[in-house]
């Protein structure tokens, strides 16, 4: 019998051993080298929870494919203003103007009120990237409404509202054929959460559930309009929000234990796809969710047995 760390013979008549490279004798991991194309240019976007982590590598990535961006915070101005900052110094010649706005996106006054300042301010929007969203967790019988309310507002009905005054506007407006042939593109910041359930989380995991079919829906009923919409499914990214999953060596190695890539999600892994989905490159692509995890959502549990 042949186990995969046995070496293996091509062929009965070589006496050659060759032995398949094993896991650990792989070179150090490097992150890719992306080159940054203008394909958002004259684009205007706005990313909700901008201030830190997924959001601020969006609106920075948005930025410098031309588009310009309006970066939501609800919280710490200081935060969103680093992002601005980030996003308008990146180098790129090609490079959107960035400007920030504090709105609690689960706030339907604030949400209208967002609305208009980017019309005031940008004219009108192509590109919503509903990324707020936060974590509240507590085993189910200690977790207080206060708290499935809270997340249940920001992750999902904040999703609503944005979605809701964005396809507002992409339907009064239409198709600007120089800038995109879609009339709009809204990107849903789901989580690996849609489908693995997650105990001692269940106000975020429903809403990330709920979040799928609020996206499908959307989709499925917009598409006439030439308006996409999709979700992009992050995996462990190296954020605030999941700090103690990844901050010691212990929890690092413990965390491994779930992604069979074996490394850790960055924000520009996410990025990356964030551009290309707002970007007419994805003209066909709408109602998918796309998983952006290492392998998470490939039961790393059956890597053996089963
Ligand atoms: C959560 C993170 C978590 C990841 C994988 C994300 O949606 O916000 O805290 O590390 O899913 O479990």
């Amino acid at each position: 019998m042949t186990t995969a760390t046995q070496p293996r013979r091509p062929g009965s008549m070589n006496s050659t051993l060759i032995r398949d490279l094993q896991p650990h004798e792989l070179p150090d991991i490097e992150m890719p080298a992306c080159e940054v194309r203008p394909v958002l240019k004259g684009q205007k976007a706005l990313v909700t929870g901008a201030g830190s982590g997924i959001g601020r590598g969006i609106a920075v990535a948005l930025c410098a494919a031309g588009a310009d961006v309006m970066v939501n915070y609800v919280g710490d101005e200081a935060a969103a203003g680093a992002t601005v900052e980030e996003a308008t110094h990146c180098g790129c010649t090609n490079r959107g103007r960035a400007i920030i706005h504090r709105a609690d996106v689960s706030d339907e006054a604030q949400v209208t009120d967002m609305f208009r300042r980017i019309k005031d301010e940008f004219g009108t929007i192509d590109i919503l990237v509903n990324n707020a969203g936060l974590q509240q967790d507590a085993p189910i019988e200690e977790m207080t409404l206060a708290q499935w309310s809270k997340v249940i507002s920001v992750n999902l009905t904040g999703q609503f509202l944005c979605a809701r005054e964005a396809i507002r506007e992409f339907k009064r407006r239409g198709v600007r054929k120089d800038v995109s042939c879609a009339a709009g593109k809204i990107i849903c910041i789901s989580s690996v959460h849609e489908v693995i359930p997650w105990a001692g989380h269940v106000n975020y995991a429903a809403s990330k559930g709920g979040v799928m079919l609020l996206m499908k829906s959307i989709a499925q009923e917009v598409a006439p309009w030439r308006i996409r919409v999709n979700s992009i499914c992050p995996g462990a990214i190296r954020t605030p929000i999941n700090r103690p999953a990844w901050e010691t060596p212990a929890a690092y190695a413990e965390l491994m234990k779930l992604i069979p890539y074996k490394r850790i999600g960055e924000v520009e892994d996410i990025a990356r796809l964030a551009v290309w989905l707002a970007s007419d490159e994805a003209d066909y692509v709408t109602g998918a969710s796309l998983f952006v995890d290492g392998g998470m959502t490939l039961y790393p549990g059956f890597e053996a047995g089963g």
